[in-house]
Order: C-alpha cells, then structure tokens, then sequence
C-alpha cells in the first residue's frame, strides 16, 4: 500500500511552512525583548508590522508614508535584513527578530554620521528629518552586510528610500562616514574586514 503520508512530506521543502489554521497569539522579539499578541485582541490577521510597532508598542522612530512599499520610510530591520514594515503583516513576524531605530546604541556609526552630518545648509543629510530612520536603518542593514561599500553601492543600496526635502547627497556621505567609523572602530565582518 502506497505510503501517501511519505509521499506527501517529501514534496515539502524543509522551510516550508503548511498553516493548518491562524495563531491564537504571537511572539515578536523587538529590539531585544519578546512582546506577547493575542490575535483579535491585540491585532488581526490583517496588522501591518508598521501598525502593531508604532500604535502597540511606542516606536515611532518607524514613520508611514506612504504605507505601500514605495518610500522606505518605515524600515526596519528583520533578522539581519532591512524590511518594509507597511508591506509585512504582523503575524509573518512571529518568531521573528525585529530591530528599530529605537534600539540602536548612541554611539552606533551609523546614528553617530547621521547627526554629525545634519548641520543645516548644503550638504545636510537631513532637513524635516521624516525619513531620517528609514534612511537610517536601510543604511545599517547595508553596512552590516558590506561595511565598505563604494558610493555607487550607497546610492545603490539606498535606492528604494525616499527623501522629499532632496538631501540625497549629504545622506549618502553619511553612510561613506559611517562606513569609515566602522573601519576605524575595528568593526569585524567576515566578508569585507
Ligand atoms: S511607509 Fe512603508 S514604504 Fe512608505
Ligand atoms: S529630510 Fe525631509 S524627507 Fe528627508
């Protein structure tokens, strides 16, 4: 007799995730510590990860622009990687480590070139600073996985994010300064360091 339920597990690759039925609740770890949802509760099936960070939790370093995937404003980082957090509903974070610009040190190269570079005038990386976090964030994902990259790679990297008040040049040196106050920091990464 044919064995189906082998059969069956075989076509499954090993990632993949079969839902038999929605969550009761969900666990999110943010910024290091794990937050408890109860589904209908606290959120829907529906929750944007955006929604549930800001309105739920208080981070509001995260802003929603245009809350369709189109200006980077609420990124964040999911798991090593910079996210859309209007584009990911909530219950696909479950499990899942998530960082805000909250939850970044003081003294992190990024946040550090990012306010040394914020002098007003020609050259700024920021002016209303609407889309300073998302710009932030996407800029330590980028560096986190290749600290030295060349501008070409910054303006690369940073392409899906949108400044309206148009200090693209004075962001992208302060990626290229927090590149160099990596180097300078000594900040390992196998692949570049
Ligand atoms: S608010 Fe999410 S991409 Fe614009
Ligand atoms: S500084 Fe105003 S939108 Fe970028």
């Amino acid at each position: 007799m044919p064995n189906k339920e082998k059969k069956g597990t075989n076509n499954v690759k090993e990632h993949d995730t079969v839902v038999t039925s929605p969550p009761q609740s969900i666990r999110i770890r943010v910024n290091g510590l794990w937050h408890d949802f109860k589904m209908e509760e606290d959120l829907s099936s529906s929750t944007t990860l955006s929604y549930l960070l800001r309105e739920k939790l208080g981070f509001t370093g995260l802003k929603v622009s245009c809350d369709e995937g189109a200006c980077g404003a609420c990124t964040v980082i999911k798991d090593g990687k910079a996210v859309l957090s209007c584009m990911i509903l909530a219950v696909e974070a479950d499990g899942h480590d998530i960082l805000t610009i909250e939850g970044l040190d003081k003294d992190d190269p990024v946040v550090e070139a990012f306010a040394e570079q914020s002098e007003p005038g020609y050259g700024t990386a920021l002016q209303c600073g609407y889309c300073t976090p998302g710009f932030v964030m996407t800029t330590k994902a980028l560096l986190d996985e290749n600290p030295t990259p060349t501008l070409a790679e910054v303006k690369d990297g940073l392409g899906g994010n949108i400044c309206r008040c148009g200090c693209y040049a004075g962001i992208a040196q302060a990626a290229l300064h927090a590149s160099e106050k990596i180097v300078a920091k000594g900040v390992k990464n196998d692949r570049k360091i």
